[in-house]
Parts: C-alpha cells; structure tokens; sequence
C-alpha cells in the first residue's frame, strides 16, 4: 500500500472544503496543515508522509472547518496590522477588510505627536493593538460590552504589552451610554469603531451565523442602531481635525455619510474600498 502524502491529503481537504461551501478552500486546509505541523504554509513538507497523529489532527480540523467554523477559531489565531491576535469562540474574528480603515486612521495621526485614539467595539482589542503596535507614542483606550469578548481582549492586550507594545487601556462599557469616555471630550485624535452592522434578520453565511456571536453582528432593525451612538460619540469625542473611520456593510457608506453631515460638525465625508473594492468604511474629520 503507498503511503498518503501531504500533498494528496491537502488534495482531499480541499476537495472536502469546496463541497461544504468553504470559500477559499486550498487556503483554509493548508492553513490548518500548517497550524498542526507547526510551520508555515511555504515550509509545508508536501512530500512527506504525515505521521498518523499529525493526519488524524487534521482530518478533524478540516472535519470541523466543513461545519463552516471559521478558520481561525480553529488555528486561533488572525491577523490584523501584522499583530497576532488570538481569538476563539465568543470574539468576533478580525477581517482583512479592516486593513483599509486600520490604514486610514494611522495616515490621520501622521505627523501627531503623542496622538489618542479610540477603539470602540473592540472586540478581541484587534484595531487598538494595531493602532498601538504601529504608533508606540500613543495613548490607545477601546471599550467593549460583551464579557465573552473582554475575555479574549484581556489576553491579547496582556500578550503585546509582554512583547513591548504600548499597553492599550481596557474598558468594560457601552458605546450607547452617552457618558462614555467624557473626561475625553474633544481630545481624541483618532475614533476607529468596527460597530455590529448586520440588518436584523439577514442570514449571514455558517461562519457569522452560527459560530460567531450576533451582538458583535447585528445592529438592529437597520442595522444602524449603534452606527448612531457611534456617530453621536464621534461629534463629542473628537478634538478639531480628529478623524473617525466606520466600518459597514457594502450598502451603508451612504446612509452614514448622511448620519455624519446631518451633525453639522463634519468635514472631508467620505467613504474607503475595502481589498475587494467594496465600499468598507465612512471617513470623516471633526470641524
Ligand atoms: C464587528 S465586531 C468588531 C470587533 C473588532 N473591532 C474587530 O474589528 O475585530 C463588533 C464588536 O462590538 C461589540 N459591541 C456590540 N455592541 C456594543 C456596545 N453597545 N458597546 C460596546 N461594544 C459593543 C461586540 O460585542 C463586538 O465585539
């Protein structure tokens, strides 16, 4: 009998992942290889025969990942402005489709000294990591309601303050409170919430709606109720020429842009692509 090799073993996974309706099925299952060999995607030994543990490890991976569990609940781990971010269930998983706004709100501090920023609906505390991994004279502060969610800001937070990071400042809270945050009224530089944006009842593809928790999702009968509370924050928080960058679906920039003009505090309204080309995120500077 021949022995399987890596290469047919990925030749199967992705063959299983494609049936299950995983969308970048070769990426998803070498992802997996390389978590459970402990390597890279590039060092994957193709050739090699996976021993049995290795094989078995796999298979249930690339088993769990045809439920549709997203795949970095099952390597735990993503990535967002080149810092590692652990993440499992209860967190929101950050996206690639962050970067943009991630680029945008650190273009804003350009040339700032000692700028202040704002993660609201920080969820695994992804963005302000970013924001304080690339800005090390910054003061980061994000906020989140979920405890779930907290839990695994807590971890990440601790974890690149360890690696040398300027350490982000946690706080448990609601970005609907209209007390939020207001010793910081008209200091803040730089606003980058990732808000739920979801339109109730809207059926999201297994990986959002079945594993991934829906008040980091949806965001009421619009989709827009803490997109508001966002916007009402932005107009109190920000100093003039602060910037505040929304993520949302691919319908929204125009309704946010009318929020944003409707506060007669804004100027530059404006909206940014996603990797896709995709309407990601509305941009405004405070007057
Ligand atoms: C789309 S996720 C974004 C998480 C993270 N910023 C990211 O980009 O990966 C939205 C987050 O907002 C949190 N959230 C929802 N409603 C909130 C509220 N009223 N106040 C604070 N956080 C809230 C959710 O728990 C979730 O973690």
């Amino acid at each position: 009998m021949t022995a399987t090799t890596l290469g047919v073993v990925l030749t199967e996974a992705e063959k299983t992942l494609t049936d299950a309706g995983a969308w970048l099925p070769r990426e998803d299952a070498e992802q997996l290889a390389a978590h459970v060999m402990g390597c890279t995607v590039a060092q994957l030994p193709l050739d090699a025969v996976p021993g049995a543990e290795d094989l078995a490890r796999l298979r249930d991976l690339v088993a769990q990942r045809a439920d549709r569990v997203p795949v970095e609940y099952l390597t735990g781990r993503a990535v967002l402005g080149g810092v590692e971010i652990a993440v499992g269930p209860g967190v929101f998983v950050p996206r690639k489709h962050t970067e943009p706004l991630l680029a945008w709100g650190l273009d804003v501090l350009h040339g700032v000294s000692r700028p202040l920023a704002v993660d609201l609906c920080t969820g695994s505390a992804a963005i302000a990591l970013a924001v304080a991994h690339a800005r090390p004279d910054s003061t980061v502060h994000a906020i989140e309601l979920d405890p779930v969610a907290l839990s695994w800001a807590r971890r990440n937070v601790a974890r690149q303050a360890e690696l040398g990071d300027t350490p982000v400042a946690l706080h448990a809270g609601d970005v609907t409170d209209p007390a939020m945050f207001a010793e910081l009224d008209g200091t803040v530089d730089l606003l980058l919430p990732n808000p739920p944006f979801v339109v109730d009842g809207v059926v999201l593809p297994p990986e959002w709606q079945e594993h991934q928790p829906w008040s980091a999702l949806f965001g009421g009968q619009d989709g827009l109720v803490v997109i508001r509370a966002v916007v009402a924050a932005a107009v109190r928080l920000l100093r003039r020429g602060g910037g505040v960058a929304i993520e949302h679906d691919d319908e929204q920039a125009e309704v946010i842009m009318s929020l944003l003009r409707e506060q007669d505090a804004f100027t530059d309204i404006s909206y940014g692509v996603d990797h896709w080309g995709t309407p990601r995120y509305t941009t405004a500077r405070r007057k």
